[in-house]
């Protein structure tokens, strides 16, 4: 019997014709260098595969299969968010892809209890399963592939990749680029000092990256890597780099494949920052359309907290203005001004138009939904918290939409990378700026006993064994 067509698919060559596009005037350039912001207008890029096409050459199950069929090959390069090759950067052949590890994170469903609590059964992604514990590995994992495959082939001497970051891009950049070889590939990242946290701010330090702190906020750091990009030879690694946004919509690929491809009545919720992660699932949702692997696109619950909302404002308004921040708990997402908006406006006023809702949350709800959910057996960050309660604000106010099968909340990262904020409420040390009011049953206290065993089974009222 000869190969079918999904055997011949299942290892794929190097394919396809990327370019940048410009989101405002569809300017189309190379991928011969880095590229953030359009040269001609000032834009937001994409890349897009002129050969696109190419891939409808076979009928949807085939892919389906080919996906599939990927998850058990014992091939390092396809473990990851190149499983999904053909749709993430297939110029880059299979040698010079980095799998550290990154994407396949599974979806837990939430507890009766937790769903019950929340207003609607739902399904927790657990993007902080990810290696360097958030979902900026995917993203970081096809754009420092692309840095190899330049270093390798496109005879790219040096490299010095640069991010601002809240604390996650810069653990995730930190990482991914200390594979590649020390003497090519520097790691500098940019943090608002005080504004990340002890775990999040281990994590480029331990990778060996410059770790540069400034006074301000995310905003202010991004302004400086922005004007550093636009002046000097960096390789700016913040998701306003469009081969970043490549593997951040695998998140997309993702959730289809497990909820065997049927989207009909799914709902995704995501905590929005900068607005890279939710631009990239919409766009992931949209290829799979234009492929026809999935029939319906699915909603999208964007969420915020009411100390950073820009995007629940332009929602809810119709206007646009970037806001100043205040500090807040999902600390990773506290960004007045994001990069991605222009993309998230044409999404939203486009394809995903009756399809995008917002909502907005209190600092005490982001933490209540953090840790009811981590009661109910769960490993969720304050972003997967706020994202949570967004939920269940949507569903407490009517504003879902009917006829919901199934929802998805992204939980960027992982819970020990915010345990800060969870001993902070427990022992009643947040500062007041934060806006937190505790409620008691939601505290827990580690208890010092001596090292005896029965002043601990007093302690814990324990029965005698019954020696009849
Ligand atoms: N959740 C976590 C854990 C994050 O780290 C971020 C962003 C977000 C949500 C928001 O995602 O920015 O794509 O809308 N962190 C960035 C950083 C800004 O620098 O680590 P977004």
């Amino acid at each position: 019997m000869g190969k079918g067509p999904v055997e011949g698919l299942l290892i794929p060559e190097p394919q396809g014709k990327l370019v940048y596009v410009c989101v405002q005037c569809e300017a189309h350039y190379p991928l011969d260098r880095f590229l953030y912001t359009c040269p001609g207008c000032g834009g937001l890029l994409r890349i897009k595969d002129l050969e696109f096409q190419r891939l409808k050459a076979y009928p949807p199950e085939v892919w389906k299969e080919v996906f599939k069929g990927r998850r058990t090959l014992e091939l390092d390069a396809l473990k990851g968010v190149f499983l999904f090759y053909e749709l993430v950067l297939p110029v880059i052949p299979l040698e010079d892809v980095l799998y550290l590890g990154e994407g396949q994170t599974p979806l837990v469903r939430a507890n009766e209890a937790l769903s019950d609590w929340v207003g609607i059964p739902f399904y927790v992604k657990y993007e902080g399963l990810n290696p360097s514990l958030s979902f900026k590995d995917r993203g970081m994992a096809s754009a420092v592939s692309f840095i190899n495959f330049a270093i390798k082939r496109k005879g790219l001497k040096e490299v010095l990749g640069i991010c601002a970051s809240t604390g996650d891009t810069s653990a995730a950049a930190a990482l991914y680029l200390a594979y590649l070889p020390r003497e090519k590939v520097h790691s500098v990242v940019l943090l608002p000092e005080g504004k990340v946290t002890e775990a999040q701010l281990s994590q480029p330090l331990g990778a060996g990256a410059t770790v540069i702190e400034v006074p301000g906020v995310f905003d202010d750091c991004m302004r400086i890597v922005e004007e550093l990009a636009s002046k000097y030879e960096v390789c700016l690694l913040n998701s306003k780099n469009p081969l970043r946004i490549q593997g951040q919509k695998t998140f997309a690929y993702e959730v289809a494949q497990q909820v065997g491809w049927d989207l009909k009545g799914l709902m995704v919720v995501v905590p929005v920052g900068n607005a890279g992660n939710v631009t990239a699932i919409m766009e992931g949702f949209l290829d799979l359309h234009e492929l026809g692997l999935i029939e319906e696109l699915p909603y999208i619950l964007a969420v915020q907290s009411e100390h950073a909302d820009p995007i629940y404002r332009w929602w809810k308004t119709g206007e646009y203005v970037p806001v100043k921040v205040r500090p807040s708990v999902a600390q990773a997402a506290m960004i007045g001004n994001p990069v991605s908006f222009p993309k998230v406006r044409q999404l939203v006023e486009g394809p995903f138009k009756e399809r995008f809702l917002a909502v907005r949350v209190s600092e005490t709800e982001i933490m209540e939904g953090m840790l009811f959910t981590n009661k109910n057996g769960h490993v969720v960050c304050t972003q997967g918290g706020e994202a949570i309660a967004g939920l269940r604000k949507a569903s407490r106010e009517g504003i879902l939409p009917e006829g919901l099968r199934k929802v998805v909340v992204n939980s960027t990262s992982h819970q020990l990378k915010f345990s800060n904020f969870q001993r902070a409420y427990f022992e009643g040390t947040f500062p007041p700026e934060f806006e937190v009011a505790v409620r008691e049953e939601l505290r827990n206290r580690p208890v010092k006993l001596p090292a005896d065993p029965h002043a601990i089974a007093e302690y814990l009222r324990l029965k005698p064994r019954d020696e009849a």
